[in-house]
């Protein structure tokens, strides 16, 4: 499975912003990647096909997307479809972020819904878990992990090739924060999303995806990577610039 170095870039970025990050990345990672490595942007909406533009399909990047709505078409103002972002050359997609859940609203069970219509659809799908404050202080992070792992996994069916289904493990204490999770801290959340996904999935879920998001920087990136059961990393703030992405890429 290889590593994957994703770039949230959430509402951020034009048109003409986007183009040149992209390129900007491309240019500093091509050639330089260790072997077993991937890079994926997932820009706003507007972004998508002018980043598809500027990769031009170079080896080792993947278009992401941030959001996507769980119908085929019809009357959902405002709403992208998977097939929508199929079309501009997207191949993954998040679920379950935690704005989505904590500042639209997104319940449980609308985020078990667009994880199995996006993989049902042919997008692969990044399932985002994590716990606020509260909730871990009071205890309650297995609980909350695995509640939201339950639900979000409900309609995904057990035969899923693993390649498609990756999870992301982002305690919301830690993003946007300055606030990176320690080793561990990293380490038994993400032995405990393992032990859900070999629950749910059995032998093919060694080779599921996990990934750490929350603070990620250059600085800390290498020793985040090398820890057990984390396989990638889902960065948001420290991906904007493509110098400072382009550290993490290469640590
Ligand atoms: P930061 O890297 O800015 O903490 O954001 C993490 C995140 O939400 C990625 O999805």
């Amino acid at each position: 499975m290889n590593t994957l170095f994703a770039a949230n870039w959430k509402m951020h970025k034009t048109t003409a912003e986007a183009r040149q990050t992209a390129a900007e990345l491309k240019g500093l990672v091509s050639g330089k990647l260790k072997p077993g490595r991937e890079v994926m942007i997932l820009p706003p909406f507007t972004a998508l096909a002018p980043v598809a533009g500027a990769l031009g399909g170079a080896a080792n990047f993947l278009l992401g997307a941030q959001n996507f709505y769980p119908q085929k078409q019809g009357a959902f103002t405002g709403e992208v479809s998977p097939g929508m972002l199929l079309d501009v050359g997207v191949s993954f997609a998040l679920t379950g972020h935690s704005e989505r859940r904590h500042v639209l609203g997104e319940t449980d069970a609308v985020v078990g819904a667009k994880t199995a219509f996006g993989l049902e659809s042919g997008l692969g799908v990044i399932l985002c878990v994590g716990e606020k404050l509260d909730e871990r202080k009071a205890g309650n992070l297995e609980a909350v992990l695995e509640r939201q792992i339950r639900a979000g996994l409900a309609g995904v069916p057990k035969d899923i090739a693993p390649e498609r289904l990756a999870l992301a493990y982002e305690p919301v204490w830690a993003i946007g924060t300055g606030e990176v999770a320690g080793p561990k801290e990293i380490l038994e959340a993400h032995a405990f999303v393992r032990r859900m996904l070999v629950e749910f999935f059995g032998a093919s879920a060694s080779e599921m995806r996990i990934l750490y998001g929350g603070s990620v920087k250059p600085d800390n990136a290498s020793e985040i990577i090398a820890l057990d059961n984390v396989d990638g990393v889902l960065v948001g703030g420290a991906s904007l610039k493509a110098d400072e992405f382009s550290r993490i890429v290469l640590a």
